[in-house]
């Protein structure tokens, strides 16, 4: 391949996902060569020190902590500034940050205006999107690629603040019920339980059962390195946009269903088994089913090849919640019914098909009393200091603009022929 007066060669490299990773890696330490990985799009190529995940072994870790002890030991924003910042906080850095987001959960009364000028039944992910990104007008200096450390980090500060307004508000609108304001005498998660359904603060304190695990799922959700929202939301930064619209545009990203919607595809199918009957074996035999399968959504991960470290902390945090609510959903009944067959099915254990993150999550929020068209909103809450900690590195590591390499595959040249 010439460009530019060089001549490179372009090493195209076929062959299973492992072969893949064996063979790019050596490729790459050969600078002269270009690789490309069309499945990630080239973003094999991002160096970053945020979040490790090894599918083969079924390890993630933020900065090197293991997610099993950020679940258990962590709250959401000590992950998030972990994340974000590097460490995780000591307690008086952790009351600082804590103090900072809720001055900052409260949001420019015009922005209501804008949430009233949405149709009621407006997608929740559209109105997020907007909201986030209408936050560079209404804090113009967003825009200036040269502004200190300290500005930057209000940005960050306030869309954490702001995040969890901003989605109940976009359920508000769904519902037509009026909005609820921050309650910034509650924690993150029971303050955004709260502008949600507007139950007294007393109910949230008294039962903190549901607002840990929702505080558990957005830990679980927190960061994926490389991926289809954290890599639009690294390609959006490095054009210099701003941190709002940065972010907006990873919202943007996983709103579609083949990024976010994952658990609301595995709830919709466990109803289906349940109007079915609820026969969970005549399913597994039909997703065996070679000519016609039957989808079985939640299993399996393009990443994770062996299992999900994430499914296994969310499994338990169903039973958990559901036990605390009272909650008899036969939907639970099913999933870990379908999980038992396949995992004593040689096919399922040979193509090593176990449940991930989103097979659970869908049934823990739907006992919450969070609608199906939520779920995705959640997953942007969850995701949120991801964005922002891949957006900062990427800044602070001075990344030029992104621009995905292409292969061309189109005509040669071709003589215009005048007819
Ligand atoms: C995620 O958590 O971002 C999803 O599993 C998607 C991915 O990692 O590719």
């Amino acid at each position: 391949l010439s460009y530019g007066g060089k001549d490179y060669t372009l090493a195209v490299v076929e062959g299973t996902e492992n072969e893949k990773a064996v063979d790019i890696s050596k490729l790459r330490a050969d600078s002269g060569l270009i690789t490309i990985d069309p499945g990630f799009k080239n973003t094999g190529s991002t160096k970053s020190a945020i979040t490790f995940l090894d599918g083969e072994e079924g390890i993630l870790r933020y900065r090197g902590y293991s997610i099993e002890d950020l679940a258990e030991k962590s709250t959401f924003l000590e992950v998030s500034y972990l994340l974000i910042y590097g460490e995780l906080p000591t307690s008086d850095e952790l009351e600082i940050f804590q103090k900072k987001i809720t001055t900052h959960t409260l949001v420019h009364e015009d922005i209501k205006t804008i949430l009233d000028g949405f149709p009621s039944n407006a997608h929740p992910m559209g109105v997020l999107s907007s909201l986030v990104c209408s936050l560079t007008a209404f804090y113009p200096g967003a825009l200036d690629p040269n502004r200190s450390a300290e500005a930057v980090d209000l940005s960050i500060i306030r869309i954490l603040a702001k995040m969890p307004t901003f989605a109940a508000w976009a359920y508000k609108n769904q519902v037509g019920h009026p909005v609820n304001y921050p309650d910034n005498e509650l924690d993150y998660c029971s303050n955004f339980l709260k502008m949600m359904f507007a139950l007294p603060a007393e109910r949230y304190k008294a039962n903190p059962v549901v607002a840990r695990a929702l505080d558990q799922l957005l830990i679980l959700h927190a960061d994926h390195e490389q991926n289809c929202s954290t890599s639009t939301v690294r390609i959006v930064g490095s054009s210099q946009a701003s941190l709002y619209a940065s972010i907006s545009a990873g919202i943007n990203a996983l709103w579609g269903p083949l990024h976010g919607g994952a658990n609301q595809a595995v709830l919709e199918m466990l109803e289906e088994i349940q109007e079915a009957g609820g026969d969970t074996a005549k399913f597994i035999d039909k997703a065996k089913d070679k000519n016609d399968p039957f989808r079985l959504m939640g299993f399996g991960h393009r990443v994770y090849k062996n299992f999900d470290p994430r499914a296994k902390i969310i499994k338990k945090a169903a039973d958990d919640v559901l036990e605390q609510l009272g909650v008899d959903d036969p939907l639970l009944d099913i999933a870990k019914q379908l999980e038992e067959i396949a995992l004593s099915d040689p096919y399922f254990v040979e193509k090593k098909l176990y449940p991930n993150v989103d097979f659970y999550s869908g049934i823990i929020y739907r006992a919450m009393g969070i609608p199906t068209e939520m779920f995705t909103v959640m997953f942007a809450i969850g995701r949120l200091p991801g964005w922002i900690a891949q957006w900062k590195e990427m800044r602070e590591n001075n990344e030029p603009i992104g621009r995905p390499r292409q292969v061309y595959t189109g005509y040669n040249h071709r003589p215009y022929v005048e007819s």
